[in-house]
């Protein structure tokens, strides 16, 4: 997928349309809201909008410019730079995460499938929050329908990296995404008119620093990395989108402003719906499909926006699975000489089994709903561990790879295409990547650890 294959679309366009259709996601409407709600609101969006300008918006530069000077997978990227020794590993890792995270990312997207139909077939009319969650259960519970639908879509995305076609979908996204920004708007007109809708705008906006603790910043932080696709390759694989002559880091930024614009609208939407509604936003990864069934059931035209809008979510979703999944194919692709077909068979199949466990934690088999000791479900461990330690990680050793091997001199000749071009920040960003970010990815990381122990 060079850029000269984009024909002609500009390519800095094409850069930012592939890699916000990556990046805006479940991980913008279904994991924000969720993990906000987790933490107490308001200081979690806090420190989720500090860690992206940061951290995020750094690191994303430099992970984009490793993936436009080599073009290749993570391991090959990281390879073409450091032949030898145990870097390689961090690539390694970046293919694990992605396959891991796409193992229950691919199971909400078939919860938003399966309210594609329910509310087609108008299951969802005239809903209340209190039925809403009598249908969430039971369908989450029904493990059969999960796995045929966890099977399904990862099937899609099989089909569709397969095929190396996330060039069309990418031009697909380009006509919806609109679409869903729209629902978004008339979504959120909705919402901010509810009577009682102040008490979600101020657990949304009014920061509570009583309630700081690591847990929060570190959840943050993760959220940050998440929404960006950050911290497991998928930048790397996306920077060769990107022409030498384009301006590497304001096409960077335009994905950053993009993504976090729609995070934010969606807590937006989410918490005044819900605390009006007198729902509770510390409940968990379900919230949005309790709250915004009973939403559209309150939008005149909420017969049609509802499957509208989950169908724009699947598709989104499906956006981002493809590059969760073209990690890894890739990987199969350059180091193992697999054919495309067959990488993305087999990741795929690895991703499906892996998956199940998450099916079963909403099913009757206790272990699974609650694991021993750790007193959370394994959808829950597989979240945290994914989402927020091993992209954490992974951003970390991904800053000090291109600031201390790489060396960040070597990156900016990369930015700015030998001088030809301007990066007005450049000391900022080398300062970033080579001390800031690390130091606080550590700190934090140390932190948790430390009170995981003590
Ligand atoms: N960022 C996507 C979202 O918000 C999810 C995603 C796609 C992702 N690729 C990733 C997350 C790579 C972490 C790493 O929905």
């Amino acid at each position: 997928m060079t850029s000269s294959s984009r024909g002609n679309w500009g390519s800095k366009f094409g850069f930012i349309l592939a890699a916000s259709g990556s990046a805006v996601g479940l991980g913008n409407i279904w994991r924000f809201p969720y993990a906000a709600g987790e933490n107490g609101g308001a200081l979690f969006v806090l420190i989720y909008l500090v860690s992206i300008l940061l951290i995020g918006l750094p690191i994303l530069i430099a992970e984009t410019a490793l993936g436009r000077f080599s073009g290749k997978n993570p391991v090959g990227a990281i390879k073409a730079i450091k032949p030898k020794g145990p870097w390689k590993l961090l690539g390694y890792l970046g293919v694990l995460t992605g396959i891991m995270i796409l193992s229950y990312y691919a199971m909400i997207a078939g919860w938003t499938v399966g309210y594609f139909f329910k509310a087609v077939t108008g299951k969802l009319k005239n809903i209340t929050s209190a039925n809403a969650e009598n249908l969430y259960n039971s369908f989450t519970g029904d493990t059969l329908l999960q796995i045929a639908l966890l099977t399904f879509f990862l099937l899609i995305t099989i089909y569709v990296v397969s095929r190396g076609v996330s060039n069309g979908i990418e031009r697909f996204a380009k006509v919806l995404m609109p679409g869903l920004l729209i629902i978004l708007v008339i979504l959120l007109v909705r919402s901010l008119t509810l009577p009682g809708a102040e008490k979600g705008l101020e657990f949304y906006l009014k920061p509570d620093f009583t309630k700081l603790n690591i847990k929060v910043i570190i959840s943050a932080m993760g959220q940050a990395f998440f929404s960006l696709s950050l911290g497991m390759g998928c930048m790397i694989t996306y920077g060769s989108y990107l022409r030498k002559k384009e301006h590497l880091p304001s096409a960077t930024a335009w994905v950053v402003l993009f993504d976090t614009s729609i995070a934010i609208m969606a807590g937006l939407i989410i918490f005044p719906a819900l605390l009006s509604q007198g729902m509770d936003p510390a409940a968990g990864e379900g919230i949005m499909f309790n709250v915004l069934p009973v939403l559209f059931a309150k939008i005149p035209g909420g017969m049609i926006f509802g499957p509208l809008f989950f169908l724009l979510l699947c598709i989104a979703a499906l956006t981002s699975t493809v590059s969760l999944l073209e990690v890894a194919t890739s990987y199969g692709i350059d180091e193992k000489k697999w054919s495309r077909k067959k990488s993305a068979l087999i990741m795929g199949a690895v991703t499906l089994l892996v998956g199940i466990p998450s099916v079963l934690s909403y099913s009757e088999v206790a272990f699974f709903k609650k694991l021993p000791l750790l007193g959370i479900s394994f959808f829950a461990l597989m979240d945290k561990m994914w989402s927020e330690l091993s992209l954490s990680i992974g951003a970390l050793f991904l800053a000090i790879f291109v600031g201390y091997v790489w060396k960040t001199s070597n990156a900016l000749k990369e930015i700015t295409w030998e001088g030809a071009q301007k990066f007005r920040f450049a000391a900022i960003w080398s300062i970033s990547v080579m001390f800031l970010g690390p130091i606080l990815i550590i700190a934090i990381l140390g932190m948790f650890v430390y009170n995981l122990f003590f």
